[in-house]
């Protein structure tokens, strides 16, 4: 198994919403622990967080602009309250006031933190702290209540000395506890957590001249939805992709490349990893030499075009030496003999298990670009044909299969 080194905030985007609170201040040191962590931090001040940390300070610490006013005209040229809402994987609102609550409750959207919280589509968490009557008086309760009800994370405040002079519950988690919330957020759960699987999808392009290159039909749908597959099983994904149309898997890390060189260094940096399950197209060959200027029409001169082979990815990944994923599988694309040729490429490659696409038509339908595909599964025990499904079922079946492997 990988070893889990880095933090799952790593690359993470936050929206923190500081309300107005003692334990404002609190916010601070979680923006320096979680940049640390590698996660981006924006903010938005509220006018009472205001009375407790400076947009200045908050600024100097998260290294970006912070958002205090709604009506603002230039917050809303450079960044409107959507976008600041939409363009975050998770908006944390700490201190959450008891007044914050009760408008999030009601929908209420009175100034630039309610509204981002009204408008945003991604996920909320909320960190109370206020006085322990506040806390524990039925209104908040209930709001309490219904925030989780309405699919709100709620990381609750702790007992103690209050500022108010007070003891009792709502003071705010403390800041290693707020970051253990988020890093839990952000941990996947499932039957392959703690694995780490690279998938290789579309197709690669192999410049001719600055302009012209070689390509291939492939729309990476395939190795795109065994990404999605797998990471819903809890894997940790790498998805090393060429040049495709399709919107990035959440939460799967994508490398965008071009060429099959460029592919193979992108895998190769990625190393190690439990899996590897190469679906790309790769082009087989590319020219000796990219031409550094456009190639001009010469008098009707053809010319002509010298190709070397590209390097066999999968063939290099399944006899690597030092790094070799336990689980290496390929696909091959075959129009007939399917499980012989396929068996024979098992072997020639060197990888464990093989999938083999009958590229003939599938009812009428290409495969390439298409949404379905019929496939047999190739492994050491022998060929197993599945029916004609959609690209969506091959994956998931391939992902249960792989998650059965493992256990
Ligand atoms: N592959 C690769 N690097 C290459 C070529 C292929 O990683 N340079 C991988 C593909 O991602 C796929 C498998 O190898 O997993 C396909 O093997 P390939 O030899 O290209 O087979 P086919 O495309 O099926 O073609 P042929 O039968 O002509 O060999």
């Amino acid at each position: 198994m990988t070893l889990e080194t880095h933090s799952s905030l790593e690359g993470k985007r936050l929206l923190l919403i500081i309300g107005g609170g003692i334990a404002a201040y609190k916010c601070l040191d979680l923006i320096r622990r979680v940049k640390e962590r590698g996660m981006t931090v924006r903010t938005i001040l509220t006018k009472g967080g205001e009375q407790f940390v400076t947009p200045l300070s908050v600024s100097g610490l998260s290294g970006e602009k912070t958002y205090t006013d709604l009506f603002s005209l230039t917050d809303e040229v450079e960044m409107g309250h959507i976008r600041l809402s939409r363009e975050a994987d998770l908006v944390l609102v700490a201190p959450a006031t008891a007044d914050m609550m009760a408008k999030m409750v009601a929908g209420i959207a009175d100034n630039l933190a309610t509204t981002a919280l009204l408008a945003t589509d991604k996920p909320v968490m909320i960190a109370p702290s206020m006085n322990s009557r506040m806390w524990e008086h039925a209104a908040t309760q209930r709001n309490v209540k219904q925030l989780q009800k309405d699919g709100i994370h709620v990381i609750n405040p702790t007992s103690g000395d209050l500022a108010c002079g007070e003891v009792g519950a709502g003071r705010l988690a403390e800041v290693e506890d707020l970051v253990a919330a988020l890093e839990g957020f952000f941990t996947p759960t499932g039957p392959l957590a703690g694995r780490h699987i690279i998938i290789t999808a579309g197709p690669t392009y192999e410049a001719i001249d600055p302009v012209r290159y070689i390509a291939n039909r492939s729309s990476g749908k395939q190795g795109y939805a065994i990404a999605r597959a797998l990471r819903e099983l809890g894997a940790k994904v790498s998805l090393i992709s060429g040049p495709t149309n399709l919107d990035a898997p959440k939460n799967v890390t994508v490398t965008n490349i071009e060429s099959a060189n460029e592919m193979l260094a992108a895998c190769q940096n990625t190393l190690p990893a439990d899996v590897a399950i190469c679906v790309a197209a790769v082009a087989d060959w590319r020219t000796s030499q990219e031409a550094a200027q456009k190639i001009k029409k010469q008098g009707g001169q053809i010319p002509a075009l010298q190709m070397v082979e590209n390097p066999d990815i999968l063939k290099i990944l399944s006899n690597d030496a030092t790094n070799r994923p336990t689980l290496v599988v390929g696909f091959a694309a075959e129009t007939e003999n399917i499980s012989n040729n396929a068996k024979a490429k098992l072997k020639r490659k060197g990888c464990d298990w093989i999938v083999a696409n009958d590229v003939s038509t599938t009812d009428g339908q290409s495969v390439m670009g298409g949404d379905h595909n019929r496939v047999s599964l190739i492994t050491a025990a022998g060929a197993e044909e599945w029916d004609n499904a959609h690209k969506d079922e091959v994956a998931r079946r391939l992902a249960q299969k792989i998650e059965k492997h493992f256990t």
